[in-house]
């Protein structure tokens, strides 16, 4: 697992439960369970992350690094490109040349879609509105291209609790704005059918399982709006709705821009691993009985 501390990547190493070993990489010492294996390495240079990964003999390398943060890849584009596209790629060399029967498992993003032609297949045309989706798509086409056995999760906008050393994520956001009683103002024409964090490592499970290779979309049950979320944010933990208001995305201007609505088409993933993502209310209800 490259990125072990990621949002993925650390849910991942608690969700395989004994089906894999676990070992991976992070930038920065972290607290791991008795027995995870964690090398500290930097990408840049990857010779010692590379090395590592040579001696765990790993049956899939899964990679969940990536700058994600919209606005920052705007402003330091080579960095973005670096970080989202040319690593992906020189790991994918690297494994085919140093370890060929190991499996790559790489995650894409909405953000590779215009917003303004959902549902979304896998197959349509990629058209991304920002650096960070543009890094995201090349790393993408240039995968299926030159390693056509590599696995793609392409992931929308994920939610779930995330741990301190996390990025914040939309439920993150709305839970502890609610608790404190603050008023907040969630954009109504933003959709998407937003994904649980605990579903996308279902779905990883499933397609590694499955032994799939290319690219698949994983999202959420519901195409809903982030106010709309809110809302159900509110309800399932018991939290007051009342301080939330709507607005539209011209409220929060940003230096990128962002697809309106990249719900995605999960026909591909559901006909051919059972895929079947949790409604959002009993995803709540779940999150709010281990919360209380
Ligand atoms: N989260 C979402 O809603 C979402 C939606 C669609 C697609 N995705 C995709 O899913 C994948 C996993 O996302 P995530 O949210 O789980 O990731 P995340 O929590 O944002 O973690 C990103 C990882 O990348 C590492 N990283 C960032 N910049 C780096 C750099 N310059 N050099 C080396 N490592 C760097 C981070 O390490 P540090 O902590 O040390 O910086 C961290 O381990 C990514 O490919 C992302 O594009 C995510």
């Amino acid at each position: 697992m490259i990125g072990l501390n990621s949002f993925t990547g650390y849910r991942f190493l608690s969700s395989c439960g004994s089906e894999y070993h676990v070992g991976g990489s992070c930038r920065k010492p972290l607290d791991l369970p008795g027995g995870v294996e964690c090398v500290v390495a930097d990408l840049e240079p990857p010779q010692s992350l590379f090395s590592a990964i040579k001696n765990f003999e790993p049956d899939f390398v899964i990679n969940t690094v990536a700058i994600g943060n919209v606005d920052y890849c705007e402003q330091n584009r080579a960095e973005a490109l670096a970080v989202n596209y040319e690593f992906p790629l020189s790991l994918a060399g690297f494994l085919r040349d140093e370890i060929p029967a190991c499996r790559l498992v790489h995650m894409s993003t909405n953000a590779v879609y215009d917003g303004d032609h959902a549902p979304y297949r896998e197959d349509a045309k990629l058209a991304p509105l920002n650096h960070y989706g543009v890094t995201k798509a090349r790393a993408d086409e240039a995968l299926l291209r030159e390693f056509p056995d590599a696995l793609i999760a392409r992931p929308i906008t994920m939610y779930g609790i995330s741990e301190d050393f996390q990025r914040a994520n939309p439920l993150d956001f709305i839970l502890k704005s609610l608790r404190q009683g603050k008023a907040i103002r969630l954009v109504d024409d933003v959709y998407g059918n937003l994904l649980f964090l605990d579903d996308l490592i279902a779905a990883m499970l499933g397609l590694m399982r499955a032994g799939a290779s290319g690219v698949y979309n994983v999202a959420g049950a519901e195409r809903l709006n982030r106010y709309e979320f809110g809302l159900k944010v509110a309800e399932g933990f018991g939290l007051d709705a009342k301080l939330i208001s709507p607005c539209d995305s011209s409220a929060f201007p940003s230096l990128a821009r962002r697809p309106a609505d990249t719900t995605m088409d999960l026909s591909k993933i559901s006909n051919e691993t059972g895929f079947r993502p949790r409604p959002i209310r009993e995803v709540m209800q779940t999150l709010a009985g281990v919360a209380n």
